[in-house]
């Protein structure tokens, strides 16, 4: 018998207990052996969490205790669960976590102390999507070249609701947070954060690349409008929130942010909570996955998931190098990374105004495909849209800053980056 403690009973927890109690006739078949929680840990041990486990709120009491297999840890935080989860495996006891920004800041140091010891995260990115076991195992033949996907299900609600019902940001952050799939700060869905902790685990296991969440671009989707929204379908576009890791000649390219992407793209057909993942290997060509990245059942069929391979015997190393990658790939630097770009800027209604943007435009070398003007209602300025061929991360900042100079742009400029 393998005996599990989880560390935090929330909804996730509370999905572990029972999907082991309820599917335990054909979780021992295949795991070989009967797996049973023994107890739980919870801050409040007067709320109901909906489980027939022992609980106490000491997660020493499963730390500590020699009978405990496996310690599940669903705590979230960061500097708390990794004392935890550093001693459970300094205990010996195999780890199962789903917390991604814990793995966003200590997953290196968390491999060193583990060893040979398991620790396992499927759940950590992607909620009930095996993108983690895809990436270790599935793909492992290849070089990766590329992975794009929408990694955060709150953003994805929000903007499926903003582009097809016009519906007005803080009404639809409201309704993602009842659903339940919001983090306790909004601020990391809506800023970018919670999909920048995802993109960062999966870059470790198909670049071996060691980055924090403050070393890459990560922009959220809290200026987006309903004009962007306008321009997008009106040129053939999607804006999706996306996580991006990208093999080019210099580097790995790794950014968070919205992009705007064919709208025949299968990614663009991605809506409401759901997540999806494109993986390109240089062999197998492109792979997507796509599900439930978040929810208590989702999230517990992955940490299940990891708990049968550890019982299996089935772990491999943890970020799925048995040996340092000697070719190691470095982070791009965010000046360097090359794209389409999407400009939206209110400039005066009069002559000359265009010849004078076109003009600073060449100056950097920058080149529009696409352009849209919109006149605002009773007002002598319009709005300005268009988009660029590829260029340079550093020209297009440089760009808007000087346009921002320009007496005939009034306001920000607002940026958005194409995908093709
Ligand atoms: N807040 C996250 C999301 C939950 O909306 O996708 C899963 O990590």
């Amino acid at each position: 018998m393998v005996k599990i403690g989880i560390l935090g009973v929330g909804t996730v927890g509370a999905s572990v207990a029972n999907i082991l109690e309820t599917n335990a006739d054909i979780l021992e078949a295949r795991a070989g052996k009967k797996i049973v929680v023994k107890s739980g840990v919870v801050k409040n041990l007067s709320k109901d969490r909906g489980v027939s486990i022992k609980l106490s709120d000491n997660p020493l009491d499963i730390i500590d205790d020699p009978e405990i297999d496996i310690v599940v840890e669903l705590m979230g935080g960061i500097e708390e669960p990794y004392a935890l989860v550093k001693k459970a495996l300094e205990n010996g006891k195999a780890v199962v976590t789903a917390n991604k920004a814990l793995l966003a800041y200590h997953r290196y140091e968390l491999q060193e102390i583990a060893g040979e010891i398991p620790l396992m995260y499927e759940a950590s990115t992607a909620g009930g999507i095996p993108i983690i076991g895809a990436l270790r195992n599935g793909l492992t033949a290849n070089h990766i070249e590329s992975i794009q996907g929408i990694m955060n299900g709150t953003t994805n609600y929000m903007l499926t609701k903003m582009i097809n019902e016009g519906a007005l940001y803080d009404d639809i952050l409201k309704e993602a947070q009842d659903l339940g799939y919001a983090e306790a700060d909004p601020t990391f869905d809506v800023g970018g954060f919670d999909a920048s902790h995802k993109l960062l685990i999966l870059a470790s296991i198909a670049y071996g690349i060691d980055t924090k969440p403050e070393d890459i671009l990560i922009e959220g989707i809290q200026n987006i409008t309903q004009t962007d929204v306008a321009f997008a379908k009106e040129f053939g576009y999607e804006i999706k929130l996306l996580g991006i890791a990208k093999k080019v000649k210099e580097g790995v390219e790794l950014r968070v942010h919205p992009t705007m992407i064919p709208a025949s793209s299968m990614i663009a057909k991605v809506d409401g909570v759901m997540n999806a993942v494109s993986v390109v290997g240089d062999r197998v060509g492109e792979t997507m996955y796509y599900g439930a990245g978040a929810g208590g059942d989702a999230t517990a069929s992955a940490v299940i998931a990891d708990i049968v391979d550890i019982v299996r015997g089935n772990h491999g190393p943890m970020l799925g190098y048995k040996k340092p990658l000697e070719s190691g790939l470095s982070l791009l630097p965010e000046e360097e990374i090359v794209t389409n770009y999407y400009l939206r800027m209110s400039v005066d209604d009069k002559s000359g105004v265009l010849a004078k943007i076109t003009n600073e435009l060449e100056k950097f070398n920058i080149s529009i495909e696409s352009m849209l003007q919109k006149p605002h209602r009773n007002e002598d300025v319009v709005k300005l849209l268009f988009t660029t061929h590829s260029c340079q991360e550093a020209k297009i900042q440089e760009a808007m800053l000087t346009l921002k100079k320009l007496e005939c742009v009034h306001g920000e400029i607002a940026m958005m980056r194409i995908e093709k």
